[in-house]
C-alpha cells in the first residue's frame, strides 16, 4: 500500500471518529478563535514595516513611550481576522530581551479569544497548566479586558483574552496607529493553524497537554513511515479544539540519515517553539503572486512535482501551468482538496516561516505534499550547510 493511500485511510479513520470524540467530551474551554499572535522581535518598528510591505498587513494599534508604556514598544498589525503584535523592549535585561537573545525573533504568545478568561485560567491550571499570567483586568475609557495566561511548549504561552466589555482599537493602553503608508492587503483572511516543533520524545507530552489541559482532540497522526525522505523524518499529530477553529499540529523530529528540518529548528531556536503560521486565502494565486512581487521568498518547488499532479489529485479547478508558475502545491483528501505554499524562514535564524493555504473542501494539512516539501527544504538546508 502506498504511503499516500495509507495516510488517507488514517485520516478517514481519525476524522470520522472526531464527532463522537467531541460529543463525549465536555467543552470546558470554549474558544471563539485566535485573538492575536505576538512575536518578540529585535526591532518592532522595522518588522512592522516588513509585514505591511511584504505581507499586506495594515497599521492597527500602537503602544510605547507616546502612550505611557516605558519599557517596551508594540506595533499591532491587522489583515482581515489576523492580528500580529510585534514587541521590542526599550531597556536592557528582562524576560523579553532574554527571549530574543535565546530564540531570535519568534512567537511568544498565541492568544485565544474566550468568553471568560478567569474560567479559562481556572479550568486549565486545575488540569495542570503552568500559570503565566493570573487573570488581570485592564481598562481604559473604552471599557475593560480580562486576560490570563498559561505556558505551552518551550517558552511559548497561551493568553486567554476576554474582550466582550471592550470597544477600543486593540487592548487598553494601545492607541490607533495612524500611518501615511498603507500598502494594500494581499487577501490573507484568518489563521488556519499554527504548528509547534517540540524536542525529541516530547510530542506525546504536548499532545496530552492539549487533550487533558485544554480539552482538545487528536484529529490526525503521521508517523515517520508516512513522512520521510531519504534524509529527513518526522512525526506529527494534529490537535483541534471542539469547534475546530483552533488547530495545532505538533511535530517531533525522527531519526533520519541526516539532520531533519525539525531538528535544525530546535537547534537554532534553542528548544521548542512555533514553526509556522498558516494563513488562509480565498485566492492563493493572487495572494502568492502579490507576496512574491513584494519580496516574500517561497520554497522552490521542482518542476517535476507537477508531472503527475492530476493523477495524484484528480480533477481540479485550477490550470496546472498557472500553479506551476507560482509553485503552488496541491493535495486531496476525502472531502476535497487544498492548495498551499510555504515561505522560506522570515527571520534570520532558520526557524519560523509562514504557510499560505486555500481550502477547497479538504480539512487536512497536505500530507501528500510533505515529501516534495521536505525535499525542497533539504535543498535549502544543504545551502546552509545544516543538513
Ligand atoms: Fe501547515
Amino acid at each position: 500500500m502506498s504511503a499516500e493511500i495509507k495516510n488517507l485511510e488514517n485520516l478517514q479513520n481519525t476524522t470520522y471518529g472526531l464527532e463522537k470524540l467531541f460529543d463525549d467530551a465536555e467543552d470546558f474551554l470554549p474558544l471563539l478563535g485566535t485573538d492575536y499572535v505576538e512575536l518578540y522581535v529585535g526591532n518592532a518598528k522595522q518588522s512592522a514595516h516588513f509585514y505591511k510591505t511584504a505581507f499586506g498587513f495594515q497599521s492597527e494599534a500602537f503602544a510605547g513611550l507616546e502612550t505611557g508604556v516605558t519599557d517596551r514598544v508594540s506595533f499591532v498589525l491587522k489583515q482581515d481576522k489576523i492580528r500580529l503584535v510585534l514587541t521590542t523592549p526599550l531597556d536592557e535585561g528582562g524576560p523579553i530581551n532574554e527571549h530574543i537573545n535565546k530564540h531570535g525573533d519568534g512567537v511568544k504568545v498565541i492568544a485565544l479569544w474566550v468568553e471568560d478568561a478567569t474560567k479559562a485560567f481556572e479550568e486549565t491550571t486545575k488540569r495542570g497548566a503552568k500559570p503565566f499570567m493570573q487573570p488581570t483586568k485592564e481598562e481604559d475609557k473604552d471599557g475593560f479586558v480580562i486576560r490570563s495566561g498559561i505556558y505551552t511548549y518551550g517558552e511559548t504561552v497561551h493568553i486567554f483574552v476576554e474582550r466582550k466589555n471592550y470597544n477600543g482599537v486593540f487592548l487598553p493602553g494601545y492607541r490607533k496607529w495612524e500611518s501615511h503608508y498603507n500598502p494594500t492587503d494581499v487577501g490573507l483572511r484568518y489563521i488556519d493553524h499554527m504548528v509547534g516543533n517540540v524536542d525529541w520524545g516530547e510530542m506525546k507530552t504536548w499532545c496530552e497537554f492539549y487533550a487533558k489541559v485544554m480539552g482538545f482532540a487528536q484529529i490526525v497522526s503521521f508517523t515517520d513511515d508516512d513522512i520521510s525522505t531519504d534524509y529527513t523524518a518526522l512525526m506529527s499529530k494534529v490537535m483541534s479544539n471542539g469547534n475546530g477553529r483552533i488547530k495545532f499540529p505538533i511535530n517531533e523530529p525522527a531519526e533520519g540519515k541526516k539532520k531533519s528540518q525539525i531538528e535544525e529548528y530546535i537547534d537554532f531556536y534553542k528548544g521548542a517553539g512555533v514553526q509556522h503560521i498558516a494563513v488562509a486565502t480565498n485566492d492563493i494565486i493572487k495572494t502568492v503572486s502579490a507576496m512574491r512581487d513584494r519580496g516574500v521568498e517561497f520554497l522552490y518547488v521542482p518542476d517535476n512535482y507537477y508531472d503527475d499532479l492530476l493523477e495524484r489529485v484528480g480533477k481540479i479547478d485550477e490550470d496546472v501551468e498557472v500553479l506551476k508558475k507560482h509553485g503552488v502545491l496541491i493535495d486531496r483528501d476525502e472531502e476535497g482538496y487544498l492548495l498551499q505554499l510555504f515561505t522560506k524562514p522570515v527571520v534570520d535564524r532558520p526557524t519560523m516561516f509562514f504557510e499560505v493555504i486555500q481550502r477547497k473542501g479538504a480539512q487536512s494539512f497536505g500530507v501528500g505534499n510533505f515529501k516534495a516539501l521536505f525535499e525542497a527544504i533539504e535543498r535549502e538546508q544543504e545551502n546552509r550547510g545544516t543538513l
